[in-house]
């Protein structure tokens, strides 16, 4: 046996089993995007309990219109500068466009973001068809969040960022892929633009934690880009986003006001949510 080093400064790191507690508690996840080492400490600090260097990197990081840019040296880049940042919160790193076409281009690129990044999980956008990539991801114990719903990656492909899983065929269809990649070894599963009652029809179908953003209140937690909740992101904010800056006086009250709003089930309100 040897001292955790994460627990040598007094700092309990997250896990995945207390994540799981959570859920089983009804106490509420909240999740924020990072992409640096101030931001993530500040997170951190402020008690956001899943911190995602997501592939949005690519929107509020570099300015490019879509994710489909981000390739894997980016993801690795922030992944470890965050990574500095992190004490408690558990930290889960998104596999950029194309980097995961075959059970084994996933592991090779998974790896990289676990061994090189310090990820305690990976994300993925995943539809039913990525159950034998998650399942050879979990085979080889690589923890994995499967991103249903509005998968960005694919917006060429969806041709915009739209609310999915409208309408009883559609309806089904996710909810079977959601049920398909948990049993392929998915731990974590996360629900974006998606319709309020289907979200939480999800949320009680599956065992691990399923985690939204634009998904409604019926979810185990809730996500945001850091960059959208501060206010910082040019242009028109989506339905969903809550300007947590207003009245918050600094981007830590902003961020410790999102915590507590996602606990205390204040956010997301009736006018975040799709029907
Ligand atoms: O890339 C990202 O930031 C994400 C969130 C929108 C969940 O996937």
């Amino acid at each position: 046996m040897y001292t955790q080093p994460e627990k040598r400064d007094g700092a309990e790191k997250l896990t995945l089993a207390s994540l799981s507690k959570m859920k089983a508690a009804g106490e509420k996840i909240a999740c924020l995007t990072a992409y640096d080492a101030s931001f993530a400490a500040l997170l951190d600090h402020a008690g956001v309990d899943i911190v995602l260097v997501g592939d949005s990197l690519g929107n509020v990081i570099q300015g490019h219109a879509t994710t489909v840019p981000v390739i894997m040296d980016d993801m690795v880049y922030h992944s470890r500068v965050v990574a500095r940042g992190l004490k408690r919160a558990f930290f889960i790193v998104d596999m950029p466009f194309m980097s995961y076409p075959t059970p084994e281009r996933a592991l090779d690129n998974a790896a990289r973001l676990m061994q090189q990044s310090g990820a305690q999980m990976v994300k993925l956008e995943g539809s039913g068809h990525q159950a034998d990539i998650v399942r050879y991801l979990n085979e080889n114990g690589v923890p994995v969040c499967a991103h249903l719903g509005l998968r960005p990656q694919n917006v060429h492909k969806l041709g915009g960022f739209k609310v999915q899983g409208r309408g009883a065929a559609a309806a089904r269809q996710m909810l079977k892929d959601a049920l398909a990649l948990e049993k392929a070894g998915a731990d974590i599963i996360l629900l974006e633009l998606v319709p309020q009652t289907l979200a939480a029809r999800i949320t009680a179908k599956v065992k691990v934690p399923v985690i939204g953003i634009g998904a409604g209140p019926g979810v185990d937690g809730q996500i945001l880009v850091l960059y959208d909740m501060l206010d910082i992101t040019p242009g028109r904010r989506p339905k969903f986003v809550r300007n947590f800056m207003q009245g918050a006086g600094s981007p830590r009250a902003a961020v410790e006001a999102y915590v507590k709003a996602v606990k205390d089930k204040s956010y997301p309100a009736p006018e975040h949510c799709f029907d």
